[in-house]
């Protein structure tokens, strides 16, 4: 086989929905050579290697589990399975938030590139130490933003850049998951002591206006009501964040784990900028999840938080049929990681490369995106003292 090897750690809901099947992908087209997957626990890596919607799209296709036997947990072996790669391969990070930071590190000083889903980390000091590990070895610590690579957004960052909005002065985004995510692994981690609805979904859209506009944040305030996982653990499961930006304008972003189950579509999302310039409003509005179907099934459906009547969207991530067996992954899913992994790939023959991604942000790194991380660590202090204002200490 071809091509680096890619380690992923962690086995959970968004290997299985959109990492594992584009890295299938990329393997299939001989990009990427052997792919290894490591979790704590062995059920974690049995239950993906099984998950029938990934066999069906690529037949034939598996990954190296680790750990290879039941067992009790292994919170460490993502070490091992580093260790076990030759450098300057490609380690994915998919674990659990407060994980990402050490499992970065501990592929970094491997000489491995890394990309990490976000947000890279909680604090602003271990993106900073991510970003001067990452620059000291030459290699690439991509931070997954999926959103950015829907075209939409780039449409958009290349006319705000250009002027022909104006300037942001305010606006509103909103991200709810399903209700349902209650009763997933989130129970686990995403309790109030760790996370919080905002870090958890929040940070996509801070991302994204600073990826469409160019401003950076200078103070937010975070707003989050307590609530019951089923497991009796607490989380902030509902925030209302305001973040105000250098240049005054001001963002306001709502998320939580509630949206119906019987609700159509996967969650509700959206972006609103209110702009001025020219003795003229401008207006940039994003419905991101309704994006112009309805379906109207003859049975209910089985999987989790799909329902009969569904406003499904096509451009995140979709396996389409191709021909030529199994399915072809399609959506900004699949282009982010594809995106991010290619040009790890160049960066091996092409050092250079590596100061021309930083510099034109369109890849989240963890040393053009650190404004992420002091952004959350604000939140998190805001959201632990009832939502007072915290400045953002510049860059
Ligand atoms: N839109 C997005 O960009 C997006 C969407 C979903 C999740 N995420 C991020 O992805 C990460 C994982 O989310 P998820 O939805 O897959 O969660 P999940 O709870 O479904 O999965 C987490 C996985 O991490 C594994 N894990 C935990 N501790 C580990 C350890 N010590 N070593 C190895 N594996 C370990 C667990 O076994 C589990 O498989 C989170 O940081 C989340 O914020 C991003």
């Amino acid at each position: 086989m071809s091509g680096p090897q890619v380690l992923i750690v962690g086995g959970g809901m968004i290997t299985h929905d959109q990492l594992l099947p584009s890295l299938y992908q990329m393997q299939r087209l001989g990009r990427v050579g052997e792919i290894a997957v490591c979790a704590s626990r062995f059920a974690t890596v049995n239950q993906l290697a099984r998950a029938e919607t990934l066999r069906g799209a690529f037949p034939g296709q598996t990954f190296r589990g680790w750990p290879e036997r039941e067992g009790a947990p292994q919170a460490d072996l993502f070490r091992e399975a580093i260790g076990a790669l030759a450098p300057r391969q490609i380690v994915v990070v998919a674990v659990p938030d407060q994980l990402h930071y050490s499992v970065t590190m501990a592929a970094l000083v491997r000489d491995q590139h890394v990309l990490c889903v976000k947000p890279l980390a909680l604090e602003s000091r271990h993106a900073a130490e991510i970003a001067h590990e990452a620059r000291a070895r030459g290699l690439l610590a991509a931070v997954e933003y999926h959103k950015r690579f829907d075209d939409r957004s780039l449409m958009a960052r290349r006319q705000y850049r250009a002027g022909a909005f104006g300037e942001f002065r305010l606006g509103a985004a909103r991200l709810f998951e399903k209700w349902y995510y209650r009763h997933s692994n989130f129970q686990n981690w995403m309790t109030a002591e760790h996370s919080d609805a905002f870090t958890y979904i929040g940070c996509h859209y801070v991302d994204l206006v600073h990826f469409i506009t160019g401003l950076l944040p200078s103070a937010v305030s975070v707003y989050g009501v307590r609530d019951r996982f089923p497991n009796g653990n607490e989380g902030y499961l509902w925030t209302d964040a305001r973040i105000i930006w250098e240049n005054g304008a001001c963002l306001n972003v709502q998320n939580g784990l509630g949206f119906p189950d019987d609700a159509p579509g996967t969650n509700t999302q959206g972006l609103v900028l209110y702009c001025g310039g020219n003795d003229k409003g401008g207006l940039l509005e994003h419905s991101d999840q309704y994006r112009g179907l309805k379906h109207s099934y003859v049975n209910q459906p089985d999987s989790a938080g799909a329902t009969i009547y569904a406003e499904p969207s096509p451009d995140y991530f979709q396996y389409v049929d191709l021909g030529g067996g199994g399915l072809t992954p399609v959506g900004y899913g699949y282009r982010s990681v594809e995106h991010i992994v290619s040009s790890m790939i160049r960066i091996e023959s092409e050092p250079d490369l590596i100061g021309e991604i930083e510099r034109a942000g369109i890849i989240a790194t963890a040393g053009n995106s650190g404004y992420n991380e002091r952004v959350i660590e604000a939140a998190r202090r805001s959201i632990l003292s009832e939502g007072r204002q915290v400045e953002i200490a510049a860059g």
